[in-house]
């Protein structure tokens, strides 16, 4: 069977953090465009370069550079069997794109309260080396400040700052969540609370795929 799912949702919901799980059990590939694009961001290639402004003001980066390194990412062998797209479509052009070029089984919605989002995002701390992600409050490196994995020192996303993530929220609000009426027009949206633990969260998860 092919999996082939779409997560949806706001700035710190919990989407990678679900994802890097659910990606693994059902054998597909975890398609971030975020961690794509910060990948060729920190490559310097000249896509990442001109993706990385945009990045880090918390703004949505053109829509025709993300297709490009999406579309290239789901062309690679391992994309055939399904995928799990964190962070893509993010806007009603790219949900048409999308449409034209790879097909969509479900859409899991993570639905959750603005305040706890700030906070999350706040607390949020990942490794540059291996991008294992931590939050300070609810899921804490074993030795502050290092990397359970790999000991190399923890660092804040630039756009986890207050000022850029009030504009992920913005931007969200504004052009992401009109998607949510776009898959349930389309019978594609599956909405889970996205509060609770991530344990919580994860059996929520399950139950909307089964
Ligand atoms: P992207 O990397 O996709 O960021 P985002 O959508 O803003 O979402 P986050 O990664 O911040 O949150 P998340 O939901 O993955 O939460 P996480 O699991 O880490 O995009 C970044 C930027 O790239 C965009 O602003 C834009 O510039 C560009 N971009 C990307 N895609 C694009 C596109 N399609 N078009 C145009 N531009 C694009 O969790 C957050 C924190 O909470 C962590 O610390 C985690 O440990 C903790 N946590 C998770 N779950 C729980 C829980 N249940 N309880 C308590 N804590 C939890
Ligand atoms: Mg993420």
């Amino acid at each position: 069977m092919t999996h082939r799912i779409v997560f949806l949702g706001p700035p710190g919901a919990g989407k990678g953090t679900q994802a890097v799980e659910l990606a693994r059990e059902l054998g597909i590939p975890h398609l971030s465009t975020g961690d794509l694009l910060r990948a060729a961001a920190a490559a310097r290639t000249p896509l990442g370069v001109e993706a990385d402004g945009h990045i880090r003001a918390g703004r949505l980066v053109p829509d025709d550079l993300v297709l490009r390194i999406l579309h290239e990412r789901l062309e690679q062998p391992d994309a055939r069997a399904g995928y799990l797209l964190d962070g893509f479509p993010r806007n009603l052009a790219q949900a048409e794109a999308l449409g034209k070029f790879a097909a969509v089984d479900r859409v899991i919605s993570f639905d959750i309260a603005p305040e706890l989002l700030v906070r999350r995002l706040s607390d949020r701390r990942m490794c540059p080396k291996c991008h294992t992600v931590y939050n300070l409050s609810t899921l804490p490196p074993k030795v502050p400040d290092r990397c359970d994995r790999d000991g190399t020192v923890l660092e804040q996303r630039p756009d986890d700052r207050p000022e850029a993530v009030a504009t992920r929220l913005k931007v969200y609000a504004e052009q992401t969540a009109p998607l949510l009426e776009y898959y349930r027009a389309r019978h594609l949206l599956y909405p889970i609370d996205a509060s609770g633990t991530p344990a919580e969260v994860a059996a929520r998860l399950r139950s909307a795929l089964h």
